[in-house]
């Protein structure tokens, strides 16, 4: 498997490989310091980021090279030049590509052309690199995947997708609680379904917040309106949402030992109480610090063609 696109591209084995790699490097961040020395990866960010860029950009120096962040303005693409042409031309000077961008299909585009591996830094429609961090949370944290339940509430965008495609794969159950019309899209949910299906879990997709919470060990959620939705949607999302918003009286409906995990950027008063997010039982911000090594597993799995991929 060359390149990381979404979470359905990874195997079960794969999943449980670089939940392994990533808590190796937790344990020893170096102990690969030389695998890109004088090499350089090409960060291109069409979108916003705090954590994506600068965990990248700090993966990429742990393993010894040079992140070199570009944006849209300072490629040629703008211009007219394709996203082939650039993919080939990248691929004469750099060890791998990560990317964040809108369109699935223009990622899609960017690997097939790239002689080197392309990373999905995140799309409309998924955020590979959020949920191997997510998955790496919950094992850190419960010590196991297989059989917890993750229930996902409020919109079912790339993180929703992302979550549910991994969390399937890891043996897990998953719930996903969305308004109609906000349910995962692309695939996700089937993929899920048939994954989850052939390690003895199940996944549920319902309009019903508590029903989704109920024997749940992580409750996670994300922003309601996602970069690249238009501004326009924004007061239709929110009164869609508005029962979505977890709170303490919907995490009193999970398990007591359940956890509160968010992907940040947060908006508190909207899709999270403050009292959650900055209460005790969250872990957004270990899923933050957990993506340095999550994405320095995914790179190293990578580079050294470790990942068979789905069969
Ligand atoms: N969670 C996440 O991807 O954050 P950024 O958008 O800041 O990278
Ligand atoms: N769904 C959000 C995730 C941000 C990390 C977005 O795409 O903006």
């Amino acid at each position: 498997m060359k390149d990381l696109l979404r979470a359905a591209d990874l195997s079960g084995d794969d999943v449980t490989l670089l939940l392994r790699l990533a808590a190796d490097f937790q344990n020893a961040p170096e102990s690969a310091h030389d695998l890109l020395a004088h090499r350089t990866v090409p960060m291109y960010f069409a979108k916003p980021s705090t954590r994506t860029r600068l965990s990248t950009a700090a993966a990429v120096a742990r393993l010894g090279g040079t992140p070199v962040a570009v944006g849209p303005d300072e490629l040629q693409l703008r211009r007219g030049e394709t996203i082939g042409d650039t993919a080939r031309v990248m691929g004469a000077y750099a060890a791998a590509i990560v990317i964040r961008t809108f369109a699935d299909a223009d990622v899609a585009d960017l690997a097939a052309a790239a002689p080197i591996p392309v990373v999905n830094a995140l799309t409309d429609g998924h955020h590979p690199l959020q949920a191997v961090a997510d998955l790496l949370t919950v094992q850190e944290h419960f010590g196991h995947l297989h059989g917890r339940r993750v229930a996902y509430l409020g919109d079912g965008g790339n993180v929703a997708r992302s979550l549910m495609e991994a969390a399937a794969l890891a043996g897990m159950d998953v719930a996903v609680a969305t308004p109609p019309g906000y349910a995962p899209a692309g695939g996700a949910a089937a993929f899920a379904a048939a994954e989850a299906g052939r390690r003895g879990g199940a996944v549920t997709l319902t309009a019903d917040p508590v029903e989704a919470v109920k024997g749940a060990s992580v409750v996670y959620t994300d922003v309601w309106l996602s970069m690249g939705d238009p501004d326009a949607e924004r007061e239709r999302r929110v009164a869609a949402l508005e029962p979505y918003r977890v709170d303490e009286e919907l995490m009193a409906h999970a398990r007591d030992d359940a956890v509160f995990m968010h992907c940040l950027p947060a908006h508190r008063g909207q899709e999270v109480t403050a009292g959650v997010i900055d209460g005790p039982r969250s872990l957004a911000f270990r899923q933050a610090a957990n993506r340095l090594p999550a994405t320095q597993a995914v790179l190293y799995a990578l580079l050294t063609r470790r990942l068979e991929g789905r069969r």
